[in-house]
Parts: C-alpha cells; structure tokens; sequence
C-alpha cells in the first residue's frame, strides 16, 4: 500500500502536484466540517450553505438553490485554445445511519451520517474549484462545478438536468468520481462502457386467504404462494439473461403472517433488480409480472405490484475514460497503479448526466486496512483515508486542462 505522492517525472506535473499538496490540510478540515453535519437528500443546507460561503471568499461565480439545494460554479479558464465546457459533479448528502465511529469529527447529527463519502467528494470538489480558480491561466474553456443533492434517493441529478444545469453554457462532457474502500488507496478503477448497473424496484402483496393453520383447505395461504414467487424469480437471471451479460434479482424483504397457527391473509415482499445493458429496460418488470400473475392464478391468489425504475446504468464513454486513465496513471504512480476493468451492482444517479453528455465516473480507492480504514460504504463505521482527497483534485485538475489542451 503507498499512500504518498511519489517523485513526479517533470518539472510542469510536480508544480501541480505540490500545490496541490499544500492544499490537503484544508481538504482534511472541509471534509471534517461536513463529516460533522451530514444531512439527508434535499435537505442539505448547512451543507450547501458551506459550499456557497467557500465560493463566495474566493469570488467564484455560482448558482445556489437549483433543485433545492444544489449549487453549480463556474470557472473560467484564460488560455484560448478552446471554448469547451467540462462539468465536474459531486453528491452531497448522507445516509439516515447511526455513526459509531470515535473519531473526534464523528456526525453531530443525530441518526445521519456521511457513510459514503460524499463528505469526501464535496471536499475534493471545493479544492478542485479552489485549484482552477487561482490557476486560471493553465486551463481553457469553462468548468461548471456540479454540487448535487440527494444521490442516495431519491436522486437530485435528473431534477438538476431538468432545471438546466447542463445548458447556458452547454456542457460538452462530464467526470466525477466516487471514493471507494472497495479499493485500496493508491488505484483507481475507471473502465469504458457500463461502471454501474440500472436500478429498479419492486413491491408486491399477495392477496390470499387467511385461516386456521389446522384447516389449510379453508384458505388461499399467501406465505406459500410467496415462497413459490421468491423461487422462481430467481430463474429470471439463472434463465431468462444471457449469460454474457450480468443481472441480479433480489428480494429483500418478505413479510407476512402474525401466529404460527394462522394462515396468513396477505404477505408483501420488496426487492431490487439490478443490470447493466440498457437493452434491458422493460424486460425485468414484464418478467416479475409474468412469475408473479402465473403463480397467484394457479393458486387462487391475488396480487398488487409496484415497479418502478430508480437509475439507469452508469455508462461511461469511451473517449472520456480513457482521458481519465491517461490522468490516473499520472496521478497513482503506485505498483498497485489502476484496475480498469472495475464493476458494481452498486447504482448511481451520474448516470442521467452520463445519458445527456459523453462522460465518465470513476471509483477512487480509499481503503487503508492498516490504518482500520475498510469498513464497506453504507457501515456505521465507515471512513476512508483521507490522503485520497488531493489525488481526487489532482485527477480533477489534470483532467481540465488535458480536456482543454
Ligand atoms: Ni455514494
């Protein structure tokens, strides 16, 4: 595991490196500040609010309140070469999690917590803004600086797009990146194509027939047909998918009955499904619906069925990524160096600004084992090694005035 920048090979790469370098106390202490006031999805003013007040001392134009509490700057490069616009997003909000890590800058928030963080990528997009803004000259076109609301659900980025971000001026592409400890520090996990998967979801009741548990020829049981439903639905992926391809299908929650000697009237299960091929939108639900209605009618049952799409797949283009490789190859000079071919099931909602502009989303790792910095995202007692905040504005940095030279 390295962890600290290594001996850069020209003059011009280690300038933006060591003044970016000067600038990781400060990361270290925005990214502590929001860690303590984390706040869920549409209500992150304080947050928002930090953002703002940090723009307005270095004079950076920017808008506040778009979709409720996103905020986008702008930045203007002074070289003439080009007048391109590269946006960079960053989500903002936290989890309604109960933190029990005891760090000293642990949530004040009762119940909320940056257990993914997006404290992180709001930091690193505060120096990245910093950065550009004092080195003007180095970069040109525009950067519009996305700061996002409510990745975690129930998405700020589509209502951002819908408002106009992306327009005035038209964005040309777009990057962004997630820390992630699925990752040591010290790579990067960027990948043309699909990153992250679509996803959807579903809730269903069964509506049976309640009675003694002595006396089933009385009742339509409904825990048995959900039980022949949970089954088979895992056949969608086993045979309906090629393959090939990669999908997932899972029922979280299942819930019926109140007595071990009464039939349970109704049972309700909640699940998720997950793909990366566009190509199967549409094809999930009609599926569950089939399994579902064939089941209920050969037993008699009853059903409702909520499906609805959430995200689509996080699809990076080609040109971008490897724009975003050449930079993280120049940025994680470690043996561990960079994994391209990194996936998840994991969902993202970078994926509406991924549909309307060529872009890319790439994992930055930010796991330190050695320092008990591993707990996966979304755990009460996950934090990530926050060395892995320059490297992110470094990336950032480099990726502007490369996309602009
Ligand atoms: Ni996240």
């Amino acid at each position: 595991m390295v962890s600290t920048f290594p001996n850069p090979a020209s003059v011009d790469l280690s300038r933006i490196r060591l003044s970016i370098r000067s600038l990781q106390p400060q990361l270290i202490e925005w990214r502590r500040r929001l860690h303590q006031q984390p706040e869920l999805g549409f209500q992150e003013k304080l947050t928002a609010e930090f953002v703002s007040r940090k723009l307005q001392e270095w004079g950076i134009e920017h808008q506040t309140g778009i979709a409720q509490t996103g905020i986008v700057a702008i930045i203007k490069g002074n070289k003439l070469s080009t007048q391109k616009v590269l946006a960079i997003r960053a989500d903002m909000d936290a989890l309604p999690i109960q933190e029990l890590n005891e760090v000293p800058y642990r949530s004040q928030h009762d119940g909320v917590m940056h257990a993914c963080g997006h404290d992180g990528h709001t930091a690193i997009a505060l120096g990245t803004a910093y950065y550009l803004n004092q080195h003007r000259e180095d970069f040109a076109g525009t950067v519009k600086i996305i700061f996002q609301p409510a990745e975690e659900g129930p998405g700020g980025a589509k209502p951002m797009i819908e408002t106009g971000v992306l327009k005035n001026p038209d964005v040309d592409a777009i990057i962004g990146l997630h820390l992630w400890n699925n990752l040591p520090l010290g790579t990067v996990g960027v990948r043309s194509g699909a990153l992250m998967a679509a996803v959807e979801l579903f809730d269903c009741t069964i509506l049976g027939k309640g009675g003694h548990g002595a006396m089933p020829h009385q009742t339509v049981d409904s825990v048995v047909v959900a039980a022949q439903i949970v089954n088979a639905l895992q056949t969608i992926v086993a045979r309906n998918v090629n393959p090939i391809d990669s999908a997932v299908v899972t029922v979280g929650e299942l819930h019926a009955g109140t007595r071990r000697n009464v039939i349970a009237d109704t049972a309700r299960m909640s699940g998720t499904v997950r793909y990366f091929n566009p190509a199967f939108e549409g094809f999930f639900k009609q599926r569950i619906e089939q399994i579902i209605t064939g089941i209920c009618h050969s037993h008699g049952a009853g059903y409702e069925l909520e499906y609805s799409s959430l995200y689509p797949p996080v699809i990076n283009d080609a040109g971008m990524a490897e724009l975003v490789r050449s930079v993280a190859e120049e940025v994680i000079e470690t043996p561990v160096g960079i994994v391209p071919e990194c996936q998840t099931m994991g969902g993202e909602d970078m994926s509406f600004f991924l549909q309307e502009v060529p872009g890319c989303y790439f994992f930055l790792g930010s796991a330190n084992p050695d320092k008990d910095l591993a707990y996966p995202h979304h755990h009460p007692r996950f934090d990530f090694d926050e060395t892995a905040l320059a490297m992110g504005v470094e990336i950032f940095v480099r990726c502007v005035e490369k996309f602009s030279n």
